[in-house]
């Protein structure tokens, strides 16, 4: 007996990991965004904002660094494609950088516009699907200048421009399309805990921010299905996994409900449903916002545990990023059930991943979140596909190049790309389709 108990413990775990295996057509899949790779992008809001702070004294900056040149993925794209290509990539995330197609108002630069049509086409050329975000977080100056997200019919006018110059133009060679990227975190980011440029603490203007954004969500829908009626629309949503700190604490339980429904689920009830929920609104319907939705993009990160006096990042004991972050992969099974529930519609990863420079700790991360992802997909919650944040090595917002997020490292001054071990690591997970 006591063999066979050894035996079986010893083969049991195999078995359990060959059990991780995706269906068939999984879009294994890596992420980018223009302005934390392209390099040299002069002409936004980011790029204004890392100027002013740089005149302050070092101690007072909120940003740590500039984004420079990044990884000259503008100049690098296709060895970057290739390594993607050698990794048995299905699908590549890039976004689209609205100050480079419109450096200043009116006068759309196609020039710019044509190099992200070759980047698509040199992704289908190697046989990878594309899925383009046309707004992950950066405004051209010229808009910040006007008021930015706070002048509201300016802002959205010039955006459907952009919109009108780009999606025609870039349509065939799209295969999934998301309007924008974390429409929850902008607002909460920019105007809630002044984290991100401007730096504002203003619960009105988050508001008014985060209902833009929703709108900026559907012009885009609008613009898309109006090219072609079948292209699947989508977000990037960074669905916030929290928690109360004490499991037991009743108003701690009812914080995390209520920031549930405040920074989440207010985007679905109007894409979805066609209402402003409170606090957006008042329960009334939008009716052009309603069903501007196609699949979902989560992305996922971490949890957040809510103690009486506010969030906290997490707990004695717990595993974290060089974010700060908890590891807490059960969240993005929880997540998966309650977004289908919502939504009823198919979801793609479209963010996952840790900032660290242990290969072994990054591995493990994916494992550990793969393993959930699969776990709710076994009990019927249609993933389509999953997107490692990053493809490389990138500019990381206020941390500037501090954190590493990459499956390939960039050497910063010969621009170098190297896949790390992870990279590795991923490419059998692809070819087994599987872990
Ligand atoms: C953003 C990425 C960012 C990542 C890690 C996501 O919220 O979309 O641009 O690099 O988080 O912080």
């Amino acid at each position: 007996m006591k063999w066979l108990s050894l035996i079986l413990s010893c083969i049991l775990p195999s078995i359990t990991r060959s059990m991780h295996t995706f269906p068939p057509g999984f879009l294994w899949g890596t992420a980018a965004s223009a302005y934390q790779t392209e390099g040299n992008n002069t002409k936004n809001d980011w790029y204004y904002y890392e100027q002013t702070e740089k005149q302050k004294p070092a101690a007072k900056r909120k940003l740590a660094g500039e984004c420079g040149q990044a990884t000259m993925q503008w100049q690098n794209y296709e060895q970057d494609y290739d390594i993607a290509q050698k990794m048995g990539v299905k699908i590549h995330r890039l976004s689209i950088e609205w100050s480079r197609i419109f450096p200043a108002a009116d006068k759309p630069d196609m020039e710019a516009l044509a190099i992200y049509k070759k980047q698509l086409i040199s992704l289908h050329q190697r046989g990878i699907k594309t899925i383009v975000c046309l707004h992950h977080f950066t405004i051209p100056i010229w808009v910040l200048h006007k008021g930015g997200f706070l002048n509201r019919d300016y802002f959205l006018a010039q955006f459907k421009q952009y919109l009108e110059v780009v999606i025609p133009f870039l349509a065939e060679e799209v295969d999934y399309w998301l309007p924008i990227n974390e429409p929850n975190i902008v607002p909460s980011a920019s105007y809630l805990i002044g984290m991100f440029p401007p730096f504002k603490k203003n619960i009105f203007q988050y508001l008014r921010v985060y209902r833009l954004m929703i709108e900026m969500h559907a012009a885009a829908y609008h613009v898309i299905k109006r090219q072609n009626k079948t292209a699947p629309v989508g977000v990037a949503f960074a669905y916030m996994h929290f928690q109360p700190f004490n499991a037991k604490n009743k108003w701690q339980q009812c914080l995390s409900y209520l920031s549930d429904k405040w920074a989440n689920r207010i985007f679905f009830e109007a894409v979805v449903n066609g209402r402003w929920a409170f606090p957006l609104g008042w329960g009334a319907a939008a009716p052009d916002i309603k069903g501007t939705l196609d699949f979902t993009g989560l992305n996922y990160y971490t949890t957040l545990y809510l103690k009486n006096t506010g969030p906290v990042p997490f707990k004695k004991g717990d595993v974290i990023t060089d974010m700060g972050w908890v590891v807490y992969p059960k969240g993005i099974y929880a997540i998966l059930h309650q977004l289908f529930k919502i939504t009823n519609k198919p979801i793609i990863v479209t963010e996952n991943g840790t900032a660290t420079t242990d290969e072994s700790f990054r591995i493990d991360y994916f494992k550990s979140h793969l393993t959930e992802i699969h776990k709710a997909m076994s009990e019927g919650v249609p993933v389509k596909g999953y997107m490692a944040w990053s493809l490389t090595d990138n500019y990381e917002w206020q941390h500037a190049y501090s954190k590493k997020f990459g499956l390939i490292s960039v050497d910063p001054i010969s621009m170098e790309r190297t896949l790390k071990k992870s990279g590795w690591w991923y490419k059998e997970v692809i070819e087994k389709n599987g872990l």
